[in-house]
């Protein structure tokens, strides 16, 4: 286990989590679609349960609960009180709980080396803006792979924020246009607007950034994606996922694109499939 004390989360990072529903975020709208996609893309690549499964970044445990009633034995990890204990309460409903949720840090996992079957990072990446911070992550996760297990880690697209703008016609605040012109510039996203649907402290990743970090943290590299494809750009998207023939189209695309180089960034959210050898 990691001897460092567990690093603290940016208090920025903290306060959005503190004042935003993450425990629901999910089930609607554009949102929705990342959900869909990344439950295909887990269902596609994952290996079958029994597993170990440590959901790092797991927030109230949308995924982790889900992975839990299919019959893997899921730890959670959150670094925000509020969510993990949301997790604790939404587990003890279940038939089939959480095996674990703890308060803790992608950099400095409280479990033994070579712990899990499968890893997940979808959150951390982005949360972490320093390139030191994230290699520390993705070290963390080898460590605590078997060899042979899995990592799934997400990030969010270089150009996410310029694409909601344009979908949100949010262009029209010039704080918003700021935030995009930095986004792009150097993958750095802060808000330092009252506008909790800017977003928060995060970093937004090249596609070619995403794998190349991968691959230097001694991970191979099975599969980069895009998880929305264009979908989530559309005003209607609640309205089409609620049509199943609309739904299926807007699957169907992003499928289509998932894994073409020069359409990756379209999506909201990237998602790398990795092995520990
Ligand atoms: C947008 S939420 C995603 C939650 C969920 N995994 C999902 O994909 O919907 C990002 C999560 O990452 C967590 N997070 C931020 N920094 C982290 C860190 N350094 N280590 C672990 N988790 C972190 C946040 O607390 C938050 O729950």
């Amino acid at each position: 286990m990691s001897e460092q004390p567990p690093p603290a989360l940016d208090p920025a990072i903290a306060e959005f989590y503190h004042r935003t529903p993450e425990e629901s975020r999910l089930e609607e709208g554009a949102f929705l679609l990342e959900a869909l996609r990344t439950r295909e893309l887990i269902e596609r690549h994952a290996r079958r349960p029994p597993a170990t499964v440590l959901d790092v970044g797991g927030a109230s445990g949308a995924y982790a609960l889900w992975l839990a009633d299919a019959g893997y034995t899921v730890h959670l990890v959150d670094p925000v009180p509020r969510l993990v204990a949301e997790a604790q309460r939404r587990s003890a409903a279940r038939s089939r709980p959480l095996a674990s949720y703890r308060v803790g840090d992608a950099r400095a996992l409280d479990f033994p080396d070579r712990t899990a079957e499968i890893v997940f990072l979808l959150g951390p990446l982005y949360h972490l803006t320093e390139a030191g911070d994230r290699a520390r992550a993705l070290s963390e996760a080898r460590r605590v792979l078997k060899p042979g297990g899995q990592l799934f880690a997400a990030a969010i697209s270089r150009w996410a924020s310029a694409l909601d703008g344009l979908s949100r016609d949010l262009f029209q605040d010039p704080r918003f246009a700021a935030i995009v012109e930095r986004d792009l510039r150097d993958g750095q996203h802060r808000n330092p607007t009252e506008r909790f649907d800017y977003f928060t402290t995060a970093y937004f990743h090249h596609p070619d950034e995403l794998r190349t970090e991968m691959e230097a943290s001694g991970l191979i590299l099975d599969g980069l994606y895009g998880i929305e494809g264009p979908g989530w750009l559309f005003s209607d998207v609640s309205d089409r996922l609620a049509d199943p023939r609309r739904r299926a189209d807007l699957v169907r695309v992003a499928r289509l694109l998932e894994s073409e180089p020069s359409g990756l960034g379209v999506s909201a959210h990237l998602l790398a499939v990795a092995r520990r050898p």
